[in-house]
């Protein structure tokens, strides 16, 4: 997938080692809506750190485990989605996401994360696509709605973020009800 075409003017595609000033530049001005929901907001500070960040994604994928992308809208990096896990042996596999602020309401994760669903179980045979969120996270609960997903349950006190254990949710979609 060098560009999968997600809506008028966005494109879903890699986000390599190579894009690190770009990651970097993006999430520094994303930070402040990102820092509540997700681990790398803090972690990616610059070109460095972003390139690292990049670079794991970069080795998961060599060994057919987590993958990243970036949302490009009109040219600019505006967000992205990632398999944070992805696990060929027990095909069970989990979606992230995130976006700046400019280009929520467009539909562009729905429409992003439907594809990697598709190729998840359509075309590398997974079971399972989980979806993580906190529970006081109404937009990502929302997206895993409007996939179909189903909540399965709440993991207590399972996600540490800046210095408060946060329950997570997990939602799903089963290879079977996708395929229905
Ligand atoms: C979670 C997050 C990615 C969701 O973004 P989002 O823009 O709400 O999700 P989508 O891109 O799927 O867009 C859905 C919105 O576009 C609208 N939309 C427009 N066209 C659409 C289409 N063709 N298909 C689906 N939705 C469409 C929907 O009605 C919805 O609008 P609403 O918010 O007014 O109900 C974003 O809020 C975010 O980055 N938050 C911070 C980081 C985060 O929480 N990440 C997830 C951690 S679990």
């Amino acid at each position: 997938m060098l560009s999968y075409p997600i809506a008028d003017g966005a494109e879903l595609r890699a986000l390599e080692p190579w894009n690190a000033a770009e990651f970097a530049a993006h999430v520094d001005h994303a930070r402040d809506h990102l820092a509540p929901w997700i681990l790398f907001a803090a972690a990616v500070t610059d070109v460095d750190s972003a390139r690292q960040f990049l670079q794991r994604f970069a080795d998961e994928q060599a060994a057919d485990g987590g993958r990243i992308y970036g949302i490009w809208l009109d040219g600019e990096l505006v967000g992205g989605t990632l398999f944070r896990t992805f696990d060929t042996r027990s095909g069970v596999c989990e979606v992230g996401v995130w976006l700046s602020p400019q280009a929520e309401g467009r539909g562009l994760i729905t429409r992003a994360v439907r594809h990697m669903i598709d190729w998840a179980i359509r075309d590398r045979g997974m079971s399972r696509v989980e979806w993580r969120t906190v529970p006081h996270n109404a937009r990502s609960q929302a997206v895993a709605k409007r996939l179909g997903m189903t909540l399965d349950g709440v993991l207590r006190e399972d996600f540490p973020l800046g210095g408060v254990r946060h329950n997570s949710e997990v939602w799903s979609m089963l290879a079977h009800e996708w395929l229905r």
